[in-house]
């Protein structure tokens, strides 16, 4: 964890902050400005770590302390009193370890079953994002990239939306490059009415893409037509514009076909939408004098790069990075976002990082990368095979997401059934619940910036850390609630928590961390750290289980809601995932 209190939005780190900066004010009367610095702490509950530095700061001006240790004294005794904190202590160099009120934290998990999980969500300081998320390329190849893209888009912008944040999910689709040319010369000659033409007559897109290039390679004339054909195209002829819309509606379909799957929704806003625009934001940017003539393209010269930013071709075409300062211009200006998220491959790293600089150049952007407007490029890794190269069929094929998720679906039903599940849940649950969940799962808890290899045996089988072992886990608390026959929402109503033993406790901490959890992987843009928090809250709660004892003990009613308290966390988490969990309460 790496939380700075000041700036949480977190309820229970800024009560403590509060009360740290009522101590703070009181110690060091003269140091107006130190900002509490409060974070989890490994030992106790949360620390402050404030004695240090502000003994660094003091020391030579002549203060009453002897030392960090002392300080941090002095910050224990000047804390106000408050319900929150049971104990503080002094730990190492003048740490303030604080130990949080068990009666405390059982208030707010009993306070979160009565108002709903969402009290719970961090508040972020935007209003407006948008996460520019899986965006293929129109008859190209989706490839796995792209399903990572997608996946890790959607849970961002899904914990965006959790924390009240607006959020523009834009699909950036490719449909605007040369490729089009050939494309469209290639259907006119197989296909010369183009209304008849079928998505099944096409067949394979990604064929019909690989056959005109073919083509567009050995034979010269096709190759000058396709050339004239973008031309036309971007000229706006009709019947160059209809075929273009024709290829691109049966892409878009193919497309759908995944997003469906896994229930992600986003809005296609491809390259061409942008193309109306593009002129005019040029030619700003080259009132401000940031454009240059170079080999008879113009480029923007940016500073750390060895290369300039090529903006306008010189054919007098735009590309990929005008495309994108366009994207950016409307995104800052049309549609008021003050955050815009990106995510592709690590591989495009260099092209976010230069138009993103010439966009600071322009003066769209602040300098610094914390200040809002905001942009930040979310690079992963690539997906790799068991050869350790691009993850591929054995026939040098790439895989097809279709493919991949089918055969995932099939592992995952069969590891659920392996678990029993069949047993609680009807054919229909199971299929839904498979869908995919692993290797959604799978992805999201690495850490995105480091590639990883694909492997499905991998996925189902990694000491319990998967979506199936979770789901299984939490169907099996719901299961232990309605064993006990009570009524859960009667309970919660008027029943009580105690966390008197250490297993109650720590289970009920981490609930209570949930919050920051989520603001963590919001600030960071690291999923993972969700995943981490979701599979430690199965650990917690297995340690509490297999301690005390639930139904038919004294403490039942109590120890209930600690299950249900877990059980709603838990379906947030995977909400937040994009994991679809079937119940039965
Ligand atoms: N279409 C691109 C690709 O497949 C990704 C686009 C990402 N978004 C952007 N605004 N450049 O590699």
């Amino acid at each position: 964890g790496n939380h700075c209190s000041c700036k949480s939005q977190i309820k229970n780190l800024r009560e403590l902050a509060k009360l740290f900066e009522v101590s703070l004010k009181l110690t060091v009367p003269d140091e107006p400005n130190v900002e509490p610095l409060i974070e989890p702490a490994k030992f106790g509950d949360y620390q402050c770590n404030n004695a240090m530095g502000l003994w660094s700061i003091i020391k030579g001006k002549g203060t009453q302390f002897k030392g960090p240790p002392a300080v941090g004294q002095a910050l224990i005794k000047n804390l106000p009193s408050s319900e929150m904190v049971e104990s503080c202590s002094i730990a190492g160099p003048g740490f303030v370890n604080v130990v949080l009120s068990a009666k405390w934290i059982a208030k707010s998990i009993e306070n979160m079953l009565i108002d709903g999980i969402d009290t719970w969500a961090p508040t972020l300081s935007v209003k407006r994002a948008v996460v520019d998320f899986s965006s293929p390329n129109i008859a190209k190849e989706m490839h796995v990239g792209h399903l990572r893209s997608t996946i890790i888009g959607d849970t961002l912008a899904r914990m965006l939306e959790y924390s009240k944040v607006e959020v523009l999910r834009r699909n950036h689709v490719g449909d605007w490059g040369t490729q089009f040319g050939m494309l469209i010369e290639f259907l006119f000659e197989k296909f010369p009415d183009t209304d008849s033409v079928t998505e099944t007559a096409i067949g394979d897109l990604q064929m019909f893409y690989k056959k005109s290039k073919l083509r567009f390679d050995l034979d010269p004339e096709f190759k000058e037509k396709a050339q004239q054909a973008v031309v036309r195209l971007q000229g706006g002829d009709p019947v160059y514009r209809k075929a273009w819309a024709k290829i691109c509606e049966i892409s878009r379909n193919e497309f759908a076909k995944v997003y469906q799957r896994l229930r992600v929704e986003l809005e296609e806003k491809g390259e061409s939408f942008y193309n109306p625009y593009i002129a005019n934001v040029i030619e700003e940017l080259s009132s401000k004098g940031l454009v240059e003539e170079n080999e008879g393209a113009r480029v923007i010269f940016v500073e750390g790069f060895n290369i300039p930013l090529m903006v306008v071709k010189s054919n007098g075409g735009f590309n990929y990075a005008s495309t994108d300062l366009t994207a950016l211009w409307y995104r800052l200006n049309e549609e008021k976002a003050e955050w815009i998220i990106y995510l592709t491959d690590l591989g495009q790293q260099q092209h976010f990082h230069m138009f993103f600089k010439a966009a600071r150049k322009a003066g769209w952007l602040p300098d610094d990368d914390k200040t809002y407007p905001r942009v930040n490029h979310v690079g992963f890794g690539l997906v790799l095979g068991a050869d350790n190269k691009r993850f591929r069929t054995r026939a040098n094929e790439v895989v097809r997401l279709v493919d991949l998720l089918d055969e995932a679906k099939d592992r995952s039903k069969a590891a659920l059934i392996e678990r029993g599940m069949d047993k609680e849940w009807t054919p229909e649950e199971l299929d839904q619940t498979a869908e995919a969940v692993d290797t959604v799962y799978a992805d999201l808890k690495t850490n995105r910036l480091t590639g990883y290899t694909f492997s499905f045996d991998q996925m189902l089988n990694d000491k319990g850390d998967t979506a199936v072992y979770l789901l299984y886990a939490h169907a099996r608390i719901c299961s232990i609630i309605r064993k006990s026959g009570k009524d859960i929402d009667e309970l919660k109503k008027t029943g009580k928590i105690a966390l008197d033993h250490a297993a109650e406790r720590a289970l009920g901490l981490h609930l209570l961390q949930f919050a920051e959890t989520v603001e963590e992987a919001c600030t960071t843009l690291l999923p993972n750290v969700l995943c981490k928090y979701l599979y430690y809250l199965s650990e917690e709660f297995t340690k509490f289980y297999s301690n005390c004892q639930v139904n038919g003990s004294a403490e039942e009613t109590s120890r209930l809601l600690l299950c249900e308290a877990t059980a709603i966390v838990m379906r947030k988490c995977f909400y937040l995932l994009g994991i679809t969990p079937v119940y039965k309460l």
